[in-house]
């Protein structure tokens, strides 16, 4: 099966082409073509995301992205293509919202053979409606001229089969998965844990009542004057304290730690460096190393205090660590250590670093299962949706 997949969810735009092979117990996946422009340097200066600054970018950047991904696996012919009046009315239609994109989606469908593919694989949820939209709309037009199948695809899911995934080169496998199997999910817009037994169906153990990880990371990163997105920010500085390793003279809380519950709160953690820094507002580099350090070791164990109790009540055999706080250098390293010791029966499964931000081939993952399933979404009612949960899919 040949995929495309498609991911405009936040401030990443991503095309990529998977050739898969294999089933639900093992699959195989080759990397055909793979396209991802970031916009985190414009978003930067506001400080976050800004939605319709990333819809703008999503519209400008998806034709290029999608000819890059294609040339890349030599699937495209340049031969002048016949668009009729009523096909390009149908397209100016589903594009109407998404400026620019029409006229350099016509033009580029009018020079280039239908490529020899199988499904599209889109983002429809969740994220940030405005630009996921673009890419639900993009994948409705090319579904039109093209004439292909689409799958709507939940980005936490394509998150988690990416921490699952084991990647090498252009290669990827999916095989030999203990079920049941918890995931994890920390990124910039969730925390939460979810139990996904029977394979890619979900229920939802706990998840933040309050901020997400990565968006405490990025609050308090912005408290300490530093850019954004704060998680590799804050890391670096923890990193350099755990080097230097003098007495931390800080302590934040750890919230809900000992709750019965599997819900999560980041909000009180934020708070207090907040009231940290007021009460002390001309704080040294070394001190910043400090407050970030306490601030990641805080983050860290209350994620695997909740996680450790999960595997207890769920008596899962695979963890899998996804989205993009998973890439925190310490929490791997803290999973890794604690799992050992722990819980040993258990398999600890983390995305390699290609795969842990915001990226299409996780899409396509996901897209190859729910097309097996012949999962297909009707392109003329396919929605965006910000909301999107991937617990108790229908
Ligand atoms: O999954 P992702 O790329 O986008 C969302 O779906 O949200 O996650 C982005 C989040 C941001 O909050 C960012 O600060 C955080 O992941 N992040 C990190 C690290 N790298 C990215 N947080 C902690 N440590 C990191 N190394
Ligand atoms: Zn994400």
């Amino acid at each position: 099966m040949k995929i495309l997949a498609i991911e405009t969810s936040c401030d990443e735009t991503a095309v990529a082409i998977l050739e898969a092979k294999g089933d639900d117990q093992h699959a195989e996946f080759t990397i055909k073509g793979d396209a991802l422009l970031s916009q985190i340097e414009i978003h930067r200066e506001y400080g976050g995301v800004f939605p319709h600054l990333a819809k703008r970018e999503h519209a400008k950047n998806l034709v290029p992205l999608l000819t890059a991904a294609f040339e890349e696996a030599e699937m495209l012919h340049e031969n002048a293509q016949v668009i009729s009046d009523e096909v390009r009315n149908q397209v100016e239609r589903i594009l109407e919202r998404e400026p620019g994109l029409t006229e350099a989606f016509l033009d580029f469908v009018s020079e280039s053979d239908r490529p020899d593919f199988d499904v599209i694989a889109v983002t429809s949820g969740p994220g940030l409606e405005p630009a996921l939209w673009v890419g639900v709309n993009f994948a409705r037009a090319l579904s039109l001229v093209w004439d292909k199948p689409i799958v709507g695809i939940n980005h936490m899911e394509g998150h988690i089969l990416a921490g699952i995934a084991r990647r090498e080169d252009r290669t990827i496998t999916i095989g030999d998965v203990k079920l049941p199997v918890l995931a994890l999910l920390i990124s910039g817009g969730h925390t939460e844990l979810e139990l996904m037994d029977p394979w890619l169906s979900y229920t939802l153990v706990g998840q933040t009542r309050d901020d997400a990880v990565g968006e405490a990371f990025d609050k308090v990163a912005r408290m300490l004057g530093l850019p954004y997105p704060g998680g590799p920010e804050i890391s670096r500085l923890a990193e350099d304290a755990r080097m230097i390793n003098e007495e931390n003279p800080y302590a934040l809380p750890r919230p809900m730690i000992d709750s019965e519950t599997g819900d999560f709160s980041f909000a009180g953690l934020k708070t207090a460096v907040l009231y940290l820094l007021k009460n002390h507002p001309e704080v040294s580099e070394a001190e910043k190393k400090h407050i970030a350090q306490e601030f990641e070791d805080a983050a860290a164990e209350v994620l695997w205090k909740k996680t450790s109790d999960a595997i207890q009540s769920t008596g899962a055999q695979t963890v899998v660590i996804g989205g993009g706080v998973s890439a925190n250098a310490h929490i791997r390293r803290e999973f890794e250590k604690h799992i050992k010791e722990k819980h040993p029966e258990v398999a600890l499964r983390i995305p390699v670093p290609s795969l842990t931000t915001d990226n299409a081939i996780m899409i396509g993952l996901a897209g190859f299962y729910r097309a097996l399933r012949h999962e297909f979404s009707d392109p003329a009612t396919l929605r965006a949706d910000g909301n999107l949960s991937v617990a108790n899919r229908p």
